[in-house]
């Protein structure tokens, strides 16, 4: 929760500036953010003219607890566009508090960023779904996450009450399943439910989730996801079904299986985001 408004407002100010003073002046700064999940790891490597900052380095910034969560802003090219690039993200169950999670979302936002591309792994509950899969996300359920706009409104960046009816814009959607078609990817579509983690959901919750509709579970995204809507940004997102959901797979889930599936979609994961991204015009 935001607690103290005047300190976190100042946090994300000073991120923000940290990371404009950075970069070489006669650059651009991007306007597009890319969050790197699970399997993504390898965009990084065709980004051209890049630069990285270690979040250690950001003022007001967390570093990322998880191993293969490495911790680097990176800035560059992708496909003609200069993008940032978060290689490491935040999750609630390394013990940030959501507003912690997504500071960088308003760091991205008072540096000019429109779009925030977000990817994640995920559990996959979809009947035709299968590990490595990917599916687009169109909404998602947020009842088990703790507010990041909890506290103080920070009016600057958007009002008290915020609609969520088009969190996942819709023109981003549509790009995203052009851009499968065209690379002959399946790409799911579907509602991802946030957990808080970091255990995977029993076999009951998963039955309860998929009665609701879902089609994939996963610990991330949906914090990252309200701020930037909070914000006006534009969001778009894909999920790595990195394992079928407990109860539907047959075997006990483990951090291996989801990491090895998610490695398994990397070249089309990639393919998909940098053809999302060329064709992406603001
Ligand atoms: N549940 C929650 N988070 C996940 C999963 C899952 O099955 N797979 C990858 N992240």
């Amino acid at each position: 929760m935001i607690s103290d408004k005047d300190a976190y407002l100042n946090y994300v100010d000073s991120a923000a500036e940290y990371i404009r003073n950075a970069i070489p002046s006669g650059l651009e700064i991007p306007s597009v953010c890319i969050v790197l999940g699970s399997g993504l790891a390898p965009l990084a490597s065709e980004c051209t003219d890049t630069m990285s900052i270690s979040y250690a380095d950001i003022p007001g910034f967390p570093v990322s607890t998880v191993p293969g969560h490495e911790g680097r802003l990176i800035i560059g090219n992708l496909e003609g566009k200069r993008v940032f690039m978060m290689s490491g993200r935040f999750h609630y169950y390394e013990g940030y508090d959501t507003s912690l999670c997504t500071l960088y979302v308003r760091v991205m936002s008072k540096l000019g960023v429109k779009l925030l591309m977000l990817t994640n792994a995920a559990g996959g509950l979809l009947d035709d779904m299968n590990p490595a899969d990917l599916m687009v996300i169109e909404d998602h359920l947020s009842f088990f996450c703790d507010s990041p706009l909890r506290g103080p409104n920070l009016d600057e960046f958007g009002v008290r009450f915020p609609d969520q009816s088009f969190v996942y814009d819709k023109d981003c959607i549509e790009l995203l399943m052009k851009s499968a078609d065209e690379l002959g990817i399946r790409l799911h579509k579907g509602i991802y439910s946030y957990s808080k983690g970091p255990q995977y959901e029993t076999p009951a919750e998963i039955r309860a989730l998929k009665m609701l509709g879902v089609g994939a579970v996963g610990m991330s995204t949906v914090p990252e996801a309200i701020v930037a809507s909070h914000c006006g940004m534009k969001v778009a997102a894909v999920s790595c079904i990195s394992n079928l959901a407990a109860g539907i797979s047959k075997t006990a889930l483990t951090h291996e299986e989801v990491m090895e599936n998610a490695n398994k979609s990397s070249k089309s994961n990639c393919d998909l985001v940098k053809t999302f991204i060329k064709k992406w015009s603001y």
